[in-house]
């Protein structure tokens, strides 16, 4: 198969790594890819991933067999419309499915219809409504921009003056934040399950635990992740069994009863508490860094099962999974998630890799033959291990020897599971 991926990020950089294993891989292209992803495939960086035009005429000239879209903005773009329109197999849910997480607001409102658990919520387009609301209410309590905001446009308030700055906040996200879901706080655990489906059926990978804010101890701004670890023991098989009876199987239901066939990758971000799960957010595609974890301990070929998925014959398919436990520690720059410096030098990737790790390339680039930092969140060191304490020990001693001036990551990756 001739592959095209969309996306240059550390989950697009685990996706490469995994789809370079199959043995039904023939040519492997990436827009616009990493230096991470120029080890499996060939990088093509002068088409934006936002010219679905321009894509479909790539994957058109260079026979492609299926293109997989990593990040969320081009789903909601339509980019698998157009290909599917082109006669073009993609694996990723079209521009209908891809609300669910491109509008809150379209996610919130389905999982109300259909009962699917989910913390109670009221829709604001207008600042002072969702004030006087929010007074009403009390804290703690969240407010989310309704649209597309790279996993920022949450704010978890715990006093009634961060909520109602968190109102006028809302505006930095453009047409993103002109409407708003006031939400009822959820106390609990997370945990990330994604799943593979075709539309009919729905297989859900290994859980993983994301670590959202920036620092130590849940401190901090939210985050697009800070580092992830799986299996995520908060997800028992009784909770994996609710997961995916009353949460995955009734939303793909729900969709369809809405006229909607998703396919891809549906991500259920979840709060756990007292035995129960409750949605806190669906995502249209693979996590970031969730994939990072749970793609080193899939034993399965993900090319076959991508290509199930766009096909619709996941039935047959079946997933096995490595015992192990994987952990992966985001390095971001100094700053992240506010502004942050760029092009600054990283060193000791080469004694990384020889301590056991997988490096995924978050945010880098070559200025000549050297590598720099280029984004918030810059590497995401992986490594796995029989035991999530021998994995956690392998992949900090990895992180000890990388340096870029002003790196950031936190220290307790995986810290509650291994108490
Ligand atoms: P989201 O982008 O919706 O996943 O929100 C980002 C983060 O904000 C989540 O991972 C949670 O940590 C937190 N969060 C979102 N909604 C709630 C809620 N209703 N109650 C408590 N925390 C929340
Ligand atoms: N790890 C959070 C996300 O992918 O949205």
């Amino acid at each position: 198969m001739n592959v095209l991926l969309i996306g240059g990020g550390g989950r697009e950089h685990a996706l490469a790594w995994k789809i370079a294993q199959s043995p039904l891989l023939e040519k492997f292209f990436a827009i616009p890819g990493s230096p991470g992803i120029a080890a499996f495939a060939e990088c093509v960086e002068n088409i934006p991933v936002d010219d679905n035009a321009a894509l479909v005429s790539f994957a058109a000239d260079r026979a492609i067999d299926l293109v997989v879209v990593g990040p969320e903005a081009p789903l909601v773009n339509g980019l698998v419309d157009s290909l599917n329109d082109a006669g073009i197999k993609a694996f990723g849910p079209t521009k209908s499915a891809a609300q669910i997480e491109g509008s809150k607001i379209f996610a919130k409102r389905l999982m109300k219809k259909y009962g699917i658990p989910t913390a109670a919520f009221e829709v604001f387009d207008n600042p002072d409504d969702a004030k006087a609301y929010i007074r009403k209410q009390g804290a703690p309590i969240v407010i989310k921009a309704d649209g597309l905001a790279a996993g920022k446009g949450v704010i978890v308030a715990q006093t009634l003056d961060e909520a109602l700055n968190a109102v006028d906040e809302m505006k930095a996200f453009g047409t993103a934040g002109s409407k708003i879901v006031v939400e009822e706080f959820m106390d609990g655990e997370e945990a990330s399950v994604l799943a593979l489906t075709d539309g009919e059926k729905i297989i859900p990978l290994i859980a993983a635990q994301d670590h959202k804010r920036a620092f130590d101890g849940d401190k901090g701004l939210n985050t697009g992740g800070m580092g992830a670890y799986a299996p995520a023991p908060i997800v028992n098989d009784e909770i994996a069994a609710q997961v995916e009876e009353r949460i995955l199987k009734p939303t793909i239901d729900a969709l369809k009863a809405e006229g909607i066939t998703y396919r891809g990758c549906l991500y259920a971000g979840l709060m756990i508490k007292n035995g129960a799960a409750k949605v806190v957010e669906f995502n249209c595609r693979f996590g970031d860094p969730e994939t990072q974890v749970v793609l080193p301990l899939m034993e399965s070929d993900l090319l076959e099962l991508m290509t199930a998925c766009a096909d619709g014959s996941l039935r047959d398919k079946k997933l096995s999974w490595s015992k192990s436990s994987a952990v992966c520690v985001i390095m971001a720059s100094g700053g992240y998630p506010k502004a942050y410096k760029k092009n600054l030098p990283i060193d000791g990737l080469t004694k990384a890799k020889a301590l056991g790790a997988m490096i995924f390339h978050a945010g880098t680039k070559l200025k000549g033959d050297e590598l720099v930092t280029s984004g918030g969140r810059v590497l995401g060191v992986t490594t796995t291990a029989p035991t999530l304490r021998e994995a956690v020990g392998k992949a900090y001693r990895a992180v000890e020897v990388i340096h870029f001036d002003g790196v950031h990551y936190r220290r307790d990756i995986a810290a509650r599971a291994l108490n």
